[in-house]
């Protein structure tokens, strides 16, 4: 039996300091469940708030795009580097260590190949093996203005019906046709479409004038796509255009993963989103990485 003689009944109730609660730093989530607010600290740094997703499931309409050819050999040493990976089922079951330990965000539409209308995708995940899977999120393409532009809406919505009974958050991904403008007009439509049909957050791509009017009319964390590969520096200072303008973080693929270092640029760009770096200095460190393990 346990000795009791020594257990003290001094108690602390600290009957004047209110509840501590620390309030959840991403836009617009104050509302939601302990496990969709969990799965999204998988996802958002709680210190920054901010995220660095890398973003990899290009295939699953355009094949096996550069520097995706072998994703084992390429993808897989930038892990530790990422907040959270963004991949198919495919790739999560086949290839990516199990070990992984940070938010997966699972690509669940898809359907049409680059060759065909890629508006027409449809759910391609069931909400059962994203839970199987234990991903922090499901990601779904919504093409406002596209010619089926009202089945990927509802793509989303069945998404976020089947999301919000099991606490999974949806990422609604605005999509950009051929022929549709890509300015901030554009883009508020598009995620502020995304948002009110409850998406849990956003993702767009960065526009020159009046992004910061996109992030303000958007009532939940925007995350920009990197879109196609352009010179580092650039890219840098995109990513830090966004951030200053409202980003909560990027979802970055072409422009980490087929740049000429992979692996210092997922660096520089963590600098940039988590640290406010500004793009000069994260350029600056880019090349410092790149110079002292050149293979990278
Ligand atoms: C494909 C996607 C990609 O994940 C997205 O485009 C991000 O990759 P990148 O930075 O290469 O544009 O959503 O539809």
């Amino acid at each position: 039996m346990a000795d009791t003689d020594s257990i003290s009944d001094s108690k602390e109730f600290y009957l004047n300091t209110p509840q501590v609660a620390d309030p959840f730093p991403l836009k617009g989530c104050q509302n939601l469940d302990w496990g969709m607010k969990n799965r999204l600290a998988h996802i958002f740094s709680p210190k920054s708030g901010r995220t660095v997703m890398l973003a990899v499931d290009h295939g699953y309409f355009m094949g096996p795009t550069s520097g995706l050819e072998r994703i084992d050999v390429t993808i897989n040493p930038l892990l530790a580097y990422a907040d959270t990976l963004m991949c198919t089922r495919g790739i999560l079951r086949s290839i990516t260590p199990p070990t992984f330990n940070k938010g997966v965000v699972l690509r669940a539409s898809g359907g049409p190949s680059i060759l065909k209308e890629l508006s027409a995708e449809q759910v391609a995940v069931s909400m059962e093996d994203a839970i199987r899977l234990n991903v922090a999120a499901v990601a779904v393409q919504v093409f406002i203005g596209g010619e089926f532009e009202s089945r990927s809406v509802h793509n989303m919505t069945q998404l976020v019906d089947a999301g919000n009974r099991f606490g999974v958050p949806v990422l609604g991904v605005t999509a950009v046709g051929k022929q549709l403008t890509r300015d901030a007009q554009y883009m508020r439509l598009a995620t502020r479409i995304c948002a009110e049909l409850g998406a849990t957050y956003v993702k767009t791509y960065f526009v020159d004038q009046g992004f910061e009017t996109v992030t303000a009319s958007c009532p939940v964390p925007i995350v920009i796509a990197g879109g196609k590969k352009m010179p580092e520096a650039d890219a840098l200072n995109m990513a830090f255009q966004a951030i200053d303008q409202g980003a909560a973080g990027v979802d970055m693929g072409r422009n980490i993963f087929q740049s000429e270092a992979p692996i210092a640029m997922i660096q520089a760009v963590r600098k940039v989103v988590h640290e406010n770096m500004s793009p000069k200095e994260a350029f600056d460190y880019y090349r410092s990485l790149k110079e002292s393990a050149p293979s990278r």
